[in-house]
């Protein structure tokens, strides 16, 4: 297949190029010429997609790490290194937010570009790192070394994981970093070979571009996919990949590359453009959510929603608390003998989390039977009925009682798990418990979309508040129709 009129709009053009070139001169110049004004043992490099002229058109975030002597003092370099990076953005009329990886580093909005500075170790290669990011540079000047031309089969791939949902290494997507890319290309040589491979991957594939050879059956066994880092040998560069994302991009390949093998390029181009959601075009906020309140309904579950505002944190601590929190509800009402169909959350990682809970079983009768010893050992069988006395009867071979339920429904119960003094039945991430205990609230889903904009309310900006709307309908939408991005 010749991808030749897809890779038109997947590469930057020359203006691109330029500006990102441009700002990127600036902000190495002025870290560099500080640092000799001030004596500061440092230096600029441009790491990331830019530098390694693999960014999609229209996607580029430009990397500048500051890299000290690995001699540095930690606390020196911290210090030194943000005060650089805020005077870079000052001196460049930027707007900053400050961050945090493994420590603190900058991003500041400079001429339209998202510039990250980053403080780092200056590592030669053999040597191990000292801070996480700095492997960065490795990796920029391994792939700046070794990718030899390949770029646009790496911008084929990208825009392939982005489309269909897999591209992102953040918690929050759990899918394939930008480097993986790289090194997949490295890997297999191509686009379309990295996918016919991934037809056939399997849980726990594992790569080894350089012949470490230090897989063994111990170690990242629990990662589906091992690639292992070649300027690390001991690194996986797939840890942040999921198993979802992982299978999501082998059954998007396969059907990918059938539409290859019969040589029907409009589905093959119609494959790199975003998912047009066909039942959704051209429908207001309110009428998806009729479809969707609609489309619950036909399900006959009870679909209920918990919604609850977000304390002071990053959202790389966010997600895996809403994960873990979410989970857990759902295997407590399990227990509870209520039955999860499926769950999903959805947060604006800055105002909002919302809880999304389908139930096949949501309402209960009066009781239940509880289950004692088994007949047999007498002093067991003394002692249940010590604590329950005459009530008990034989149910099979053990000693039981009819007891009244304490919650028939599933919103009693999660109200019940709710409370400030009951939260510690479920494993809820500690910093959003209080938010949730004292500020959530629960409702159907019909009642909860049929008064829509009240809940995506932000202030003066409408536009804002109907684009977060829809999103959260979107997600809504995936969780009807599961699958919808791995094919065409
Ligand atoms: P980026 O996420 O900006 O990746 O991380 P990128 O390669 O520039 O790709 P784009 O921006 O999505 O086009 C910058 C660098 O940080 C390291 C990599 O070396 C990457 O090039 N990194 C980032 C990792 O090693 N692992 C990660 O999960 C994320
Ligand atoms: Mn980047």
């Amino acid at each position: 297949m010749n991808y030749e009129l897809i890779l038109n709009d997947l590469r930057p053009n020359q203006e691109e190029i330029f500006a990102a070139n441009r700002t990127t001169k600036k902000v190495m110049d002025f870290i560099n010429e500080t640092c000799e004004e001030e004596g500061i043992d440092a230096k600029a490099m441009a790491v990331g997609s830019v530098a390694k002229k693999t960014w999609l058109s229209g996607k580029s975030d430009i990397d500048i790490f500051i890299h000290f002597p690995t001699t540095t003092n930690m606390d020196y370099l911290k210090e030194t290194g943000m005060d650089l990076a805020y005077k870079t953005n000052d001196a460049l009329n930027g707007k900053a937010s400050e961050h945090y990886a493994s420590h603190p580093y900058l991003t500041c909005d400079i001429d339209g570009f998202e510039v990250d500075i980053v403080p780092c170790y200056e590592i030669k290669e053999g040597e191990s790192i000292i801070s996480a990011v700095d492997r960065t540079i490795l990796h920029t000047k391994y792939i700046q070394r070794h990718l030899n031309g390949r770029e646009d089969e790496v911008l084929l791939l990208k825009k392939f994981m982005d489309v269909i949902g897999t591209y992102g290494s953040e918690f929050k997507t759990g899918g394939f970093a930008g480097y993986l890319c790289e090194l997949l290309i490295l890997k297999y040589g191509t686009f379309e070979d990295t996918l016919r491979a991934a037809q056939k991957w399997k849980f726990h594939t594992t790569i080894d571009l350089e012949d470490f050879g230090t897989v063994n059956d111990d170690i990242f066994k629990e990662d589906p996919l091992v690639f292992i880092d070649p300027t690390d040998k001991n690194r996986n560069v797939g840890a942040a990949l999921r198993i979802e994302r992982f299978v999501d991009f082998i059954v998007a390949s396969r059907n990918f590359l059938a539409f290859v093998d019969d040589e029907r390029e409009d589905k093959v181009i119609e494959f790199f453009k975003p998912l047009q959601k066909e039942h959704l075009l051209n429908k207001s906020n309110e009428e998806i959510a009729d479809y969707v309140v609609e489309s619950f309904k036909d399900r006959e579950t009870q679909t209920l929603i918990i919604k609850f505002p977000i304390p002071e944190m990053s959202a790389d601590a966010l997600h895996p608390q809403l994960l873990k929190t979410i989970d857990s509800i759902c295997e407590k009402l399990e227990a509870e003998d209520f039955s999860v169909f499926k769950h999903a959350y959805w947060t604006d990682e800055e105002r909002y989390v919302i809880f999304t809970i389908e139930l096949n079983v949501f309402k209960q009768g009066k009781y239940y039977i509880h289950k004692g010893p088994k007949v047999w050992p007498k002093k067991a069988c003394e002692n249940f009925k010590a604590k329950w006395g005459d009530a008990l009867y034989p149910l099979d071979e053990h000693m039981a009682l009819t007891r009244e339920r304490q919650f028939k429904t599933a919103k009693e119960f999660i109200t019940h798990l709710l409370k400030l003094e009951n939260i510690h039945i479920i494993k809820v991430g500690k910093n959003i418990k209080e938010a949730i205990c004292n500020d959530y609230a629960l409702f159907e889903i019909d009642e909860f979309l049929n008064d829509l904009n009240s809940h995506f309310n932000y202030g003066t900006d409408k536009s804002n508040s109907e684009e977060l709307a829809l999103e959260y309908l979107n997600t809504l939408d995936d969780f009807l129709n599961p699958g919808q991005y791995l094919k065409r």
